[in-house]
Order: C-alpha cells, then structure tokens, then sequence
C-alpha cells in the first residue's frame, strides 16, 4: 500500500520526544549528523516535502522555496526568522511558523547573566585564577561594576526585553527604554519602565541590552555613530541577532575604550567571530545559547512539531508569522 503520510525534512536532530511525535504522523527524512545542512543538501531535501522543520542556520531563501513546489509548511525552530524569505514563502501559501513564549524567560535569563557577567569581570577574574595566577585576596583585584542600581537601557521592549526588565528590577536597576511603539503609561507604571528618544536611551545606559528582531531597518542600528553615543563606561549586550550591531565598529569602539566591554551571545557571520573580538579582554563571547536550556529546547521542539503537523492536518497554526 502506497504511504500517503506527509513527507517532511527536518535539518538537524531535535530532542527525542518530538521526532517520537513526527515519526509517529509524517514520513520523516531527517539529517542524521549532528551538523548544518548545506544548501545543497536542503535544495534536494526539500524537493518533494510537505512540510519542512528548519532552524535559524538554515537559509530558507527564494531558491529553497522554488525548489519545493509541494511545500505547506515551515516550522522554525526560533523565535527569530530572519532566515526565511517570509514574503516568498507567503507567495506560494506556504504557511511560516515560529517558537515564541517558551523561551522568552531562559533568553532573559542569559542576556541578565551576561550583565553580571560583563559588569562584575566573572570570566576574566575566573580565566585568572585558572593560570594560576592568583596569589591571594588583593584590595584592588578585578573592580568592577555595581549592577544595583545602574541604568539598564533596553532597544526593543517585546517580550524579552520585557523578561530583562523584570529581572533588573529585582536588581534595583532603573531601566529605560526605546521601541518602536510605546507602552502605555499604565504599562510602564506596573513594569517600572521609563521611555526615552532612542539616543537618549544610548547616552544613559550603564548596560545596553538589544532585543530587537533583525531585519532592514535593524541591520547595524548599532553602528560607530551609535557606539560613540554610548558611556565610555557603559557594557553593550546582544542576545537577539549579531548583525543589529555592526561589529568592526564595535572592535574598534572597544579597543579605544570609548565604551567598557560588551556581552555577545549573537554575531554577524555566525559561527564566524569578527577579527578583533576573541582577543580583547573586556568581552564575554558565547555560541548563541540563550535559548539553550533542556526545558525551553523541548518546549521549542514540540512547539514547532505541533504547529507543523496541524498545518498538513489541514488545521490551524498557533504561531504563524504573520507579516
Ligand atoms: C531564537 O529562537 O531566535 C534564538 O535566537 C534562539 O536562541
């Protein structure tokens, strides 16, 4: 008997539950190295699905699409989808779907973490002890900054930057915010929040966390021009997507001290780190882990599986993108 279940690529091994799940309703073809799919390797995968399960390092771009006339489905497997061309995918109803809520607290929590982490000098100061070359208590040893009662500036108030406030008022930060649209003052009020001019946000901030989504306009908002803004003592941190900040400006800005440091767990040409960056002290650098929690990643899976399984059920998507 023919096998009339959907047939669906999926481009990298996800937490067992939800490959249980998709095996058990789709005829599941699914990369079986724990690496990054070529394009090459997507464009022949794709080829005859009806669904495709897919992840922020792969490019789903016009060619992909072009290359799956039977596709109904895209399930990215992120909050973010700026690695898929949504405006083709929408030409050809295909549907797009994405993973939000279930990461929003452990992304906070990492972009908090870098804070501590950049403000307090925690990898440096433990790098040191690790050479072996600490030789006692010292007075003046690895000074850092207080993050109680700093200015937390936030660019892009969605549901992260929301998270971040919540945890920096548990800090007894003051934070100040820019977005595209405001929040009501009631809003504001309950959150502890202050709205200022985007530049103004730059000039006040000890720590500046982006929680921006990527697109055009987002493209090196944070450029040398933006940098410049900035306190010579203040920390840049970026959780969401690297090229937000345009980083040969931010190398510079940081070799000439015109801000402290920055926390990037996000880059431009990931996994490709920009000249400069690995070798300076005052940065603390992570492989894109905000949503690296076992918890949220399962959630995030099943989240995915389920949406892409009710679209070629023929029901309705929770979480598709929608622009
Ligand atoms: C996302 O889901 O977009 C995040 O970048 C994952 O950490």
């Amino acid at each position: 008997m023919a096998n009339s279940r959907p047939k669906v690529l999926l481009t990298r091994r996800l937490p067992e539950h939800a490959i249980e799940k998709l095996e058990a309703h789709v005829e599941l073809e699914m990369n079986p190295d724990d690496r990054i799919m070529t394009k090459a390797e997507i464009l022949e995968g794709v080829k005859n699905k009806d669904g495709l399960l897919c992840l922020l390092t792969d490019k789903i771009d016009k060619e992909v699409i072009a290359a799956a006339p039977d596709l109904k489905v895209i399930a990215n497997y992120a909050v973010g989808f700026n690695n898929i061309d949504i405006a083709a995918a929408h030409r050809k109803n295909i549907v797009v779907t994405n993973t939000p809520d279930v990461l929003t607290d452990t992304s906070a929590d990492l972009a908090f973490t870098l804070i501590l982490m950049t403000g307090r000098r925690v990898l440096e100061a433990g790098n040191y002890l690790r050479a072996g070359d600490w030789k006692g208590w010292g007075p003046l040893q690895f000074l850092g900054t207080d993050i109680s009662g700093a200015t937390l500036g936030i660019i892009g108030m969605g549901r992260i930057g929301t998270a971040v406030t919540k945890r920096a008022r548990g800090f007894d930060m003051d934070v100040v915010y820019w977005n595209r649209t405001r929040f009501s003052v009631r809003e504001e009020k309950q959150l502890g929040l202050k709205y200022l001019k985007f530049n103004d946000v730059l000039h006040r901030a000890d720590f500046l966390s982006i929680h921006l989504a990527y697109n055009e306009e987002t493209h090196h908002l944070i450029d040398e021009a933006a940098l410049q803004k900035m306190k010579q003592s203040a920390f840049l941190i970026n959780t969401s997507r690297g090229a937000i900040i345009d980083e040969a400006a931010l190398v510079a800005a940081l070799k000439n001290n015109k801000i402290a440091g920055a926390g990037l767990d996000v880059f431009e040409e990931e996994p490709i780190i920009t000249p400069g960056l690995l070798s300076l002290k005052n940065v603390v650098l992570l492989p894109h882990i905000a949503s690296a929690s076992t918890n949220t990643r399962e959630k995030m899976a099943m989240m995915a599986v389920d949406d892409l399984l009710a679209v070629l059920q023929g029901g309705k998507a929770v979480n598709e993108v929608l622009i």
